[in-house]
C-alpha cells in the first residue's frame, strides 16, 4: 500500500461496516467532508527552478514542540474500534516518527498509558492532549492535571462543538456508543466511573480564561474558521490555532479550511502559529497548506486508516509515505525548508 487512498480501502475491508462509516462520515450531507479534499484539488502549484536547494530539511517547531516534519496527527476518538492495538499503537509509530500525536479526550486507552507507549520509542516524544471543556470545571481541571502528570506539552481546545454534528451515517446504522468491552478511559472520575463527555452551548471565552490560569501549558484551539474569532483568540493569550472544522462532522457547509485559510493567516498575523487540518491526503496537499499560511498539518481519517490496516506498521507507513511526498514535493517546488513556501506557489 502506497497511498492514503489504498490504505483507506485496506481499512474498509477489515472494519465492520457501521464502525468504517464512524471513521469515515461526516455531517449533514457531507457537503464539508467533500469540500475540505476538493480544496486542495482546485489549487494548483506553480514551481520555482533553479534555487539550489540541495539539502531539504523539514523540521519546524510549534508551540515549543519540535516536529520532525510540518504534519502532526489530529485527535481522533476510538482508536481500539480501528485496531486492538488502539492509540498505544498510534502513540508508538508517531513517537517514532518524530512528530506530535494529539491525544483524544475521546481516547480508548488512559492518556498514562498512551504516554508510557511514545516513551518507550522516543527518549522525549511529544504528546498534547485534546480538550473539550467539560461544564464541571472542577472535573475539567483534573482531567488537565492528569494531562499534565502524564507529561503532556500542550493542551488543544476543540470549541466547534456546542452540540454533537449529526452524523446521518451512525443514526443509520443505530452506532451511538463504544462496545461494552472499550470505554473513554481519561473521563473516569475519582470514584472509577466512566463520565459521558458533555458537549456544552453555554460555554464562552470566560471559560477560557479560567482554563489560561488553570494551567501553564501551551494552549491551541481547535475548531477556528471565522478572522474574528482568530483575533479574539490572539487578545485571549492562546498560543496557537487548529484552522479545522472537525473533519467536516460538525457544521455541514461550512467553508473548507483551505478556503478559510488565508484570512485567518492575515487576521493573525504571524503571531501565533497555525495548524490546518482537513482533507489533508498528498505530499502536495501539504505544500498548499503551508503556502497559504499554516505552519503545519494535522491529519485525522489518514492515521486511522492506517491503523485499522496494519495496526502500528500502518500508521508508520503513512506518515514515511507523506514524509517522502512532502520532501519530493518541496525540492520540485525550489524549496529547502517548510518556511521557504509562499503564497506565491499556488494559484
Ligand atoms: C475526529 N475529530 C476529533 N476532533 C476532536 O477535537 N476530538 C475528537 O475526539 C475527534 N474525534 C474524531 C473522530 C473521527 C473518527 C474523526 C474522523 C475525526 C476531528 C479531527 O481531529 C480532525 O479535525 C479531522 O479528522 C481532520 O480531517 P481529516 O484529516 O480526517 O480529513
Amino acid at each position: 500500500m502506497r497511498t492514503i487512498a489504498e490504505f483507506e480501502a485496506a481499512a474498509r475491508e477489515r472494519l465492520e461496516p457501521a464502525h468504517y462509516d464512524f471513521f469515515a462520515g461526516g455531517a449533514g450531507d457531507e457537503r464539508t467532508l467533500r469540500a475540505n479534499e476538493a480544496a486542495f484539488g482546485r489549487r494548483s502549484l506553480v514551481p520555482r527552478v533553479l534555487r539550489g536547494n540541495g539539502k531539504r530539511d523539514l523540521a519546524v517547531e510549534i508551540a515549543g514542540s519540535p516536529l520532525s516534519m510540518p504534519v502532526l496527527v489530529s485527535p481522533t476518538a476510538f482508536h481500539r474500534l480501528a485496531h486492538p492495538d488502539g492509540e498505544r499503537a498510534t502513540a508508538e509509530a508517531v513517537a517514532a516518527a518524530g512528530t506530535v500525536m494529539v491525544v483524544s479526550m475521546a481516547a480508548t486507552t488512559a492518556i498514562e498509558d498512551i504516554a508510557a507507549a511514545a516513551r518507550a520509542v522516543a527518549a522525549d516524544p511529544s504528546l498534547w492532549f485534546q480538550l473539550y471543556l467539560q461544564p464541571d470545571l472542577e472535573f475539567t481541571g483534573s482531567v488537565v492535571r492528569r494531562a499534565e502528570r502524564a507529561g503532556v506539552r500542550a493542551l488543544v481546545v476543540t470549541v466547534d462543538s456546542p452540540v454533537f454534528g449529526q452524523r446521518e451515517r451512525d443514526h443509520r446504522n443505530g452506532f451511538h456508543d463504544l462496545p461494552p468491552e472499550l470505554a473513554v478511559e481519561n473521563m473516569r472520575d475519582g470514584s472509577g466511573s466512566v463520565r459521558d463527555i458533555e458537549m456544552s452551548a453555554e460555554l464562552s471565552w470566560d471559560h477560557l480564561a479560567w482554563l489560561r490560569e488553570t494551567t501553564s501549558l501551551p494552549l491551541l484551539l481547535k475548531g477556528i474558521l471565522h478572522p474574528e474569532d482568530a483575533r479574539l483568540a490572539v487578545a485571549a493569550g492562546v498560543d496557537g490555532l487548529v484552522v479545522s472544522n472537525h473533519g467536516g462532522r460538525q457544521l455541514d457547509t461550512a467553508v473548507s479550511t483551505l478556503d478559510a485559510l488565508p484570512e485567518l493567516a492575515a487576521a493573525v498575523g504571524g503571531v501565533i502559529p497555525l495548524v490546518l487540518d482537513g482533507g489533508v491526503r498528498r505530499g502536495t496537499d501539504v505544500v498548499k497548506a503551508l503556502a497559504l499560511g499554516a505552519n503545519a498539518v494535522g491529519i485525522g481519517r489518514p492515521v486511522l486508516w492506517g491503523l485499522a490496516a496494519a495496526g502500528r506498521e500502518g500508521v508508520a507507513e503513512v506518515l514515511a509515505r507523506l514524509r517522502e511526498e512532502l520532501d519530493h514535493t518541496l525540492a520540485l517546488c525550489g524549496a529547502g525548508t517548510p518556511g521557504e513556501l509562499t503564497a506565491d506557489l499556488v494559484r
